[in-house]
């Protein structure tokens, strides 16, 4: 798959819901309303779905949500999408929050998942209660040792919050390099309406500034395919990255599309270009007009993004299309 701007679609992320256990301030508003559970792709919808985008080209697949895992029987679906690993399929990931990954860290395992991004954006309990309104750290960390165990590679993605977290990149990057975890640094985006998203944006460039002075961050070629830049963090070994929409423009190679949990193809994070997959899939249980509607959404992949932290650009949450 081919867009018009020449970049290749192999990356597929699903938003397998848009419900979560946690409210993250910067994510969510206090009373989100979701949507509603009769419009939901059945599992086996969705895997239906992933079979057609692994035909089209495909390799990579990323689960996300919401919480993907506070989805009901979530684990069949990852079973499934499992099977095609090593049949057109070359990886299959999660992003999580972690509240759940305790439970199901060996299952994931067993499903042929290797590499998972856990969100945790403080170690300290106070200020994870304050940021996720509903979470509790406790679990969490439960969760990555899980992960850990089960023998999966960890990425943690933790959003930079000025005035909340800034004064923790220091200690994350050493609990980081301790626990043998990768750390990726992202800067918020204006996705959905929600409290004090202008107030405590940071810019990475700044931060990256800071951190050079007291760490050797090493230039790196790592590159996962996604917009983080990544350095190697001399002290520690591990890497770290910086996900910064605004001072850098991350849209040139991007090489994905998302799905939302109701089947809308999303062509971008950040605009409106979409196409209803739902219908295409109903309509027939041959894979005719699916594929063809696939290929009309690609065909309308936008060139990128055009955020601007003081207005919102997109009116849907990160939840929805996935992070
Ligand atoms: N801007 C930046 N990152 C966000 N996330 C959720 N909402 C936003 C936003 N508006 C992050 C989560 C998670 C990842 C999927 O996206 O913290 O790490
Ligand atoms: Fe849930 Fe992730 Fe959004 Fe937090 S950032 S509310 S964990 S979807």
């Amino acid at each position: 798959m081919i867009d018009p701007f020449g970049r290749h679609v192999s990356y597929l992320r699903i938003s397998v819901t848009d419900r979560c256990d946690f409210r993250c301030v910067y994510c969510m508003a206090e009373d989100m309303s979701f949507l509603p559970k009769a419009d939901l792709l059945s599992l086996e919808e969705m895997e239906r779905l992933c079979a057609a985008f692994i035909r089209m080209g495909v390799t990579k697949l990323r689960l996300t949500g919401g919480e993907p895992l506070v989805r009901r029987n979530v684990m069949s679906l990852i079973e499934g999408l499992g099977q095609y690993l090593g049949h057109g399929l070359e990886e299959l990931t999660l992003t999580t929050n972690g509240s759940q990954l305790a439970k199901h860290a060996q299952g994931l395992a067993q499903a042929g998942v290797r590499r998972i991004n856990v969100s945790l954006d403080t170690l300290d309990e106070t200020k994870f209660a304050r940021v996720t309104r509903w979470g509790r750290l406790g679990p969490v960390l439960e969760g990555i040792a899980a992960a850990k165990a089960a023998g999966l590679a960890i990425k943690i993605n933790m959003v930079a919050l000025k005035g909340v977290n800034d004064d923790e990149f220091d200690n994350m990057l050493a609990w980081c390099g301790r626990e043998g975890l990768d750390l990726c640094l992202i800067e918020t985006m204006p996705m959905g309406e929600v409290t004090h998203r202008e107030e405590t944006h940071l810019r990475l460039g700044d931060v990256r500034a800071d951190l050079a002075r007291r760490w050797t961050l090493l230039p790196s070629n790592y590159a996962t395919g996604g917009p983080a830049r990544y350095v190697t963090v001399e002290e520690t070994g591990q890497k770290l990255g910086f996900i910064t929409p605004f001072s850098h423009n991350f849209c040139e190679s991007c090489n994905r599309v998302r799905l939302t949990c109701t089947g809308t193809l999303y062509m971008c994070l950040g605009q409106e270009d979409a196409v209803d997959l739902r219908k295409a899939l109903r309509a027939s249980t041959d894979d005719e007009a699916l594929e063809a509607a696939i290929n009309r959404g690609i065909a309308a992949k936008p060139k990128g993004h055009d955020f601007d932290i003081g207005r919102v650009a997109v009116p849907r949450h990160m939840s929805v299309t996935g992070g």
